[in-house]
């Protein structure tokens, strides 16, 4: 595995990693388990992931916890999920102090049990001051209803004549979006084989390297990142230009 951080190049690193955690109903239901077994074996690869990003020097990392659209799954599993993300959060904290771990959220935290709610912004208060990793949680995160929220806030802005529409640009949206205070995405991660964006940050992927693994996600470790991270460092990204041009400014 340190041969693998080896061949990573410390000053191309992706500065925003996110991840579709996919896969936990698979790998239990592998193992003959009921599906919120593979939620609960999940942890161990939230901490390798995180680690392995801090290890290589990446600022922010958002893992896709659970969608808009999940909440339409079982109640049973819903409840579940929901429980394990407070404990989790609470059993956590000490380790998020000392790795120097801010914790950030993105979606409609509202329709979150309001002990989760609590739990969230208790942990996201306490470790405001940490500096060395960003760890966005994304809760009821829909790309489409995020951007809904945006234009009902811009809208509102206007008619109060708070906003001249004509001010509105890019980073007007950036703004009102549940990132504001993030980078756009550098690189995405999704395990379990599954090739597709589930309504996770479509703005703020708009430029991302997308990488799929058929990895289901409790098995996922800091060397499957770090495999992600050399994928990564191999491709060109042009933003429009050509490759030449990029040749140029390196
Ligand atoms: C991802 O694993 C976790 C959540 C969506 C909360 P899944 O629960 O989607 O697992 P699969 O895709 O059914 O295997
Ligand atoms: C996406 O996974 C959401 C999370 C990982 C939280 P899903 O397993 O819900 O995605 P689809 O519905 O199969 O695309
Ligand atoms: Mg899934």
């Amino acid at each position: 595995m340190s041969n693998k951080l080896q061949s990573i190049n410390l000053n191309k690193v992706p500065n925003h990693i996110a991840i579709i955690m996919d896969g936990n109903g698979r790998w239990a239901k592998g193992r003959g388990m009921q599906r919120v077994f593979g939620h609960k074996n999940a942890l161990t690869a939230v901490r390798e992931a995180v680690a392995g990003a801090s290890d290589i020097g990446t600022k922010y990392i958002t893992l896709y916890a659970f969608s808009t659209e999940n909440w339409n799954r079982p109640k049973l599993e819903v409840d579940a999920l929901m429980s394990l993300l407070v404990s989790t959060l609470k059993k956590e904290l000490p380790s998020f102090q000392e790795n120097e771990i801010k914790i950030n959220s993105i979606g409609n935290i509202d329709q979150l049990p309001k002990k989760t709610q609590k739990v969230l912004t208790n942990i996201i208060e306490e470790t405001k001051k940490n500096t060395k990793i960003t760890l966005t949680f994304a809760l009821s995160y829909g790309s489409r209803e995020e951007i809904v929220n945006a234009i009902k806030n811009i809208s509102k802005k206007v008619v109060n004549n708070e906003l001249d529409i004509e001010k509105i640009d890019e980073n007007i949206i950036n703004n009102h979006l549940y990132t504001f205070n993030l980078p756009d995405v550098d690189l995405m991660i999704r395990t379990s084989g599954e090739q597709r964006i589930s309504n996770f940050l479509l703005w703020q992927m708009a430029y991302a390297e997308l990488y799929f693994t058929e990895i289901l996600w409790p098995d996922f470790r800091k060397e499957n990142l770090f495999d992600a991270i050399i994928d990564y460092q191999n491709r060109e990204r042009r933003f429009g230009k050509t490759s030449e041009q990029i040749d140029i400014n390196e």
